[in-house]
């Protein structure tokens, strides 16, 4: 069963706090999305693979560790997971990028995909699907299908806002995919936005509404 990691360091939420509130404009929104994304990505690697190198500092030979393996790529859902690229990035440089572009459709709230570009080797890498809103779990779960069909070692989740609806939808359909977010709201309301979320992701990061 997946793992379900709600990171409530004192400093995600106090960020978290600017972010909801409406009165937050575009630039600071996207400076928050991008600080809130680092420190999650913080948690979300904490079980990474280690391997045992030897290092020549100026005084010995240090028996120390580095990641293994091929590493990791992050793969923002467009739009607003894009909002989240940077602050990764700033933590793992040499991850590389793959996008998968999904919107919700306004009147069924069913994702419809339009584009998928993943890293050629994505197979020998760790996956981690970043998007800042997890609310029905529809754009998750459908971009999530998509990644395995590339058979990558591993996906993890990161989000900034789950609802609990999203959550269960996620995890019933990929049990193997661990989450990571920042909070976990109360319900979706009627047009399937998380309540008290934030608004929508999308147009606050790109100030389009
Ligand atoms: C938002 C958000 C997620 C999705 C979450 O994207 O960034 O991708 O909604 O909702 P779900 O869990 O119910 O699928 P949106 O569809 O608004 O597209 P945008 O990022 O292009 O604005
Ligand atoms: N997408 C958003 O951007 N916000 C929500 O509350 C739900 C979906």
């Amino acid at each position: 069963m997946a793992n379900v990691t709600i990171t409530n360091h004192p400093l995600i939420q106090h960020k978290l706090s600017i972010l909801r509130d409406k009165n937050t404009g575009s630039k600071e929104f996207r400076a928050l999305i991008s600080e809130i994304a680092t420190l999650l990505c913080y948690e979300a690697t904490r079980d990474l693979p280690l391997e045992e190198v030897e290092v020549e500092t100026p005084v010995a030979v240090a028996k120390t560790k580095v990641i293994s393996g091929k590493k990791l790529a992050f793969v923002p859902i467009l739009r607003a997971g894009t909002g989240m690229l940077d602050g990764v990035l700033s933590l793992v440089p040499s991850a590389k990028v793959g996008h998968i572009g999904m919107y919700r459709d306004p009147e069924t709230a069913l994702p419809i995909p339009y584009y998928c570009k993943l890293p050629a080797d994505i197979s020998q890498r760790e996956v981690f699907v970043v998007d800042p809103m997890l609310a029905t779990g529809g754009s998750a779960i459908d971009a999530i299908n998509q990644i395995k069909e590339y058979k990558p070692k591993s996906i993890k989740f990161m989000c900034i806002i789950a609802a609990p609806e999203g959550i269960k939808a996620l995890t019933d359909a990929h049990p193997d995919v661990d989450i990571f977010c920042a909070a976990c709201d109360e319900c979706l309301n009627d047009h399937k936005y998380i309540v008290p979320g934030l608004g929508d992701a999308g147009d606050r990061i790109f100030g389009t509404k």
